[in-house]
């Protein structure tokens, strides 16, 4: 049985894709993935949450919908690997909640992947998959076999992220470091806040703000002679002498990738420093920017925002995920995490009737591995 867990982005969002810096942090909450093997080439696949059962043979493939193809696609990515030897079945089981934002996909993808690493370990040769190459393999089975062309943010965090850090990550060179996030002995904590709002739309808006970058970076590439691959080798002073060359939105598109990337740099400059009250002011532009410029973000997510904002004592809080829904992420003092929660609560009665938003205080976050 192995584990992977659930994350939350600090602060770097939706610049994974564009070869941007991020700085994810993974969560108290796992998923957990139980294998065994089978004697012939069937799959059967378990998910305890959804009392469902999938079943196929391995050459057939596994469904491109729904819990299984995060599961079954990994399986399947590292069946061409030839890294499995046979059938196997499998369950699943886990407290990441689903579809909020927290990379509960991501979880699955590397959870199998270990779990079913292991069980084969005579199987593969070259030894075990380095875990770079696992979260790789995690974004492409998201690409093809949930239709979803996200960065490599989840997948990386969920199988390489640490025990008490978050994650700085370099999206393009794939360079990371572990940043000890000391949240105890700094006398803050991390709030994550759940809307409880899952938009069906978010998966196609997810797509059409890359292809947006995109279309961005190869505006830019055509008004200079710099080698602009994407919107990473952007910079405020290009955005500015040839931010005609881009149409609405593609402007503010870019402004939000080029202002976000500078934000990570700076906020993982304050985490290193342990100025949480800096780190805090980056982490509320970063949803400002989400917010104005690359409309991402929701009525519900603003809300928690400024409820965060006026309680005394917290330091900071943005969206965090792909957006439209799901949870923010709120940094605090450890005296204003009550304070903030009746706020926020009480904020959300107000506007959004009888919704109550879910609140998760990270504790201990944990990391991938095997766990029996
Ligand atoms: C989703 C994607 C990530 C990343 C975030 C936004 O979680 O899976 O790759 O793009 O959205 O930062």
């Amino acid at each position: 049985m192995a584990r992977a867990p659930g994350r939350v982005n600090l602060i770097g969002g939706h610049t994974d894709y564009s070869g941007g810096f991020v700085l994810p942090t993974t969560i108290d909450r796992a998923t957990y993935v139980a294998v065994r093997r089978r004697s012939d080439e069937r799959v059967r696949l378990y998910a305890t949450a959804f009392d469902e059962e999938v079943s196929y043979r391995l050459a057939e493939g596994p469904p491109h919908e729904g819990w299984a193809a995060y599961a079954g696609g990994m399986a399947d990515a590292l069946c061409r690997r030839e890294r499995l030897g046979s059938g196997f079945e499998a369950i699943i089981d886990g407290d990441v909640p689903l579809g909020a934002g927290l990379s509960s996909s991501a979880a699955l993808e590397m959870a199998t992947a270990v779990a079913l690493d292991m069980l084969f370990a005579d199987v593969a040769s070259g030894g075990p998959l380095a875990p770079v190459e696992t979260a790789q393999l995690g974004q492409q089975v998201e690409h093809e076999y949930a239709g979803v062309e996200c960065g490599i943010m989840d997948q990386f965090a969920a199988r390489l992220g640490r025990a008490g850090h978050a994650l700085f990550l370099d999206c393009r060179s794939l360079s990371h470091e572990h940043v000890p996030l000391q949240l105890d002995e700094r006398e803050a904590a991390l709030v994550v806040t759940d809307t409880g709002v899952r938009r069906e739309l978010a998966a196609s808006k997810y797509n059409e703000r890359r292809e947006e970058c995109q279309r961005a970076a190869a505006a830019l590439r055509e008004h200079t002679d710099e080698d602009i691959q994407a919107l990473r080798d952007a910079t405020p002073d290009m955005l500015e002498t040839h931010g005609s060359a881009l149409p609405e939105p593609l402007d503010r598109r870019a402004r939000h990738v080029v202002s976000e990337n500078a934000r990570v740099l700076d906020a993982k400059e304050h985490l290193d420093a342990g100025d949480l009250g800096a780190l805090g002011n980056d982490i509320f532009a970063s949803h400002a920017s989400l917010r104005d410029d690359y409309e991402v973000s929701s009525p519900e997510l603003d809300a928690l925002v400024e409820a965060a904002r006026d309680t005394d004592g917290v330091l900071g809080a943005r969206m965090t995920g792909g957006g439209f829904g799901g949870c923010t992420v709120t940094l605090a003092r450890r005296p204003a995490v009550e304070r903030f929660q009746q706020h926020a609560r009480q904020r959300f009665a107000e506007r959004f009737d009888e919704q109550e938003p879910t609140f998760y205080v990270i504790e201990d976050n944990v990391e991938a591995g095997m766990v029996s």
